[in-house]
């Protein structure tokens, strides 16, 4: 009985990459043509989980801005999408500690994006690692307030990267725990919704997810102009084999640029082998570099048009924020009373 609304967040630490667009972004705006008139899309940048690890403030605040044109530049049209600043709702921040209050903190402690976390810092125990290597409480419990991102509007859809599954599932888990407590079906039990691009590797370490959090030669930023693509790509990890095949478990690098190649020309694994099955390395990264190029060109004239247009920005984020808390409040009195507040 849940009018269906899709929601999701991208964190203002960085420019996007070709990761969070193939991942997500390229969905976010392909939904505006599929999805019925009557659903509603909510799109966050979510800075409250910015500042789980120490950030700049000035850095911060131009990154919010920076999401949000890349947003607009890759074709979120703010008539029909609402983004905004998550922090500008402060029932994000009351609903996650609600969740706190009922979330074990094993589930927590079973995250893989914590497991990993931990992980870096191996050389001590986990007691000296959560001591002093200055992972937060935060750090921790950000999938909680994950949950809360999502479930304080309802939503019923969530269009994430590959990465983001097992955090979903957890939304799940206390929507449920919460509903089973007050007896009450309070909240949907979310869904994701995930593109054929499932996850983009690091260029540097294929085990690894591209990501705004690594250093620059590891991605391929949305903005980055046709020389640093030519450059990136030229650096990214290869092996010595003279031709290109797709195995992701015997040469991941090679499977991840096959793989960013199809998704950004939107043709299969299949078809690129076919094509490029006995190029050499070079002359395949020569012809990835010029789709990236082509695909990201008019991304990027709309990135420089907007970055003009701040004044515009700020008005399409003050928009999405009104309408997003429109939808907030009222769920969270509902919520509020539920609970006996
Ligand atoms: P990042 O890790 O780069 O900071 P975010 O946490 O802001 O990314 O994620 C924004 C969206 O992009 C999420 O839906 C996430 O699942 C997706 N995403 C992030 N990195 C990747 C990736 N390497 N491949 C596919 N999707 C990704
Ligand atoms: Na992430």
């Amino acid at each position: 009985h849940f009018p269906e609304l899709i929601l999701s967040g991208i964190q203002p630490t960085g420019s996007p990459h070709i990761g969070n667009f193939l991942g997500a972004l390229s969905k976010w705006v392909s939904l505006q043509r599929t999805a019925h008139d009557s659903v509603t899309l909510l799109y966050p940048i979510v800075d409250l989980h910015a500042l789980t690890i120490p950030r700049d403030p000035e850095q911060l605040k131009k990154s919010k801005i920076e999401t949000a044109i890349v947003l607009l530049a890759c074709g979120i049209d703010p008539a029909r999408s609402y983004i905004f600043e998550q922090s500008r709702i402060p029932a994000h921040t009351e609903l996650a500690w609600l969740f706190n209050c009922i979330t074990p903190m094993g589930w927590l402690s079973r995250m893989t994006q914590w497991k990993l976390k931990l992980k870096t810092n191996s050389q001590f125990s986990e007691d000296e690692v959560l001591s002093f290597s200055g992972l937060c409480l935060g750090l921790f419990s950000y999938p909680v307030l994950q949950a809360a991102d999502i479930l304080l509007y309802k939503a019923t859809h969530v269009p994430i990267g590959d990465d983001q599954v097992q955090h979903l599932e957890l939304t799940r888990d206390i929507a449920q725990m919460f509903n089973k407590m007050y007896h009450q079906n309070v909240f949907p039990l979310p869904l994701s919704i995930t593109t054929s691009a499932k996850r983009i590797m690091s260029l540097y370490d294929p085990s690894k997810k591209m990501s705004k959090s690594d250093p620059e030669n590891t991605r391929i930023n949305l903005s980055d102009p046709p020389t640093i693509i030519a450059e990136k790509i030229k650096k990214s990890t290869s092996d010595s084999l003279k031709y290109i095949t797709y195995d992701p478990e015997t040469r991941p690098a090679i499977a991840n640029l096959v793989t960013i190649y199809a998704t950004m020309q939107g043709i299969t694994i299949d078809q690129v082998v076919a094509e490029h099955g006995k190029s050499d390395i070079k002359t395949f990264k020569d012809a990835l570099t010029q789709v990236l190029v082509e695909k990201l060109s008019p991304i990027q004239e709309e990135i420089q048009r907007l970055r003009l247009e701040q004044g515009y920005v700020q008005q399409v984020l003050k928009n999405g924020a009104e309408k997003a808390s429109m939808i907030a409040e009222n769920n969270l009195d509902e919520i509020r009373s539920i609970v006996g507040l």
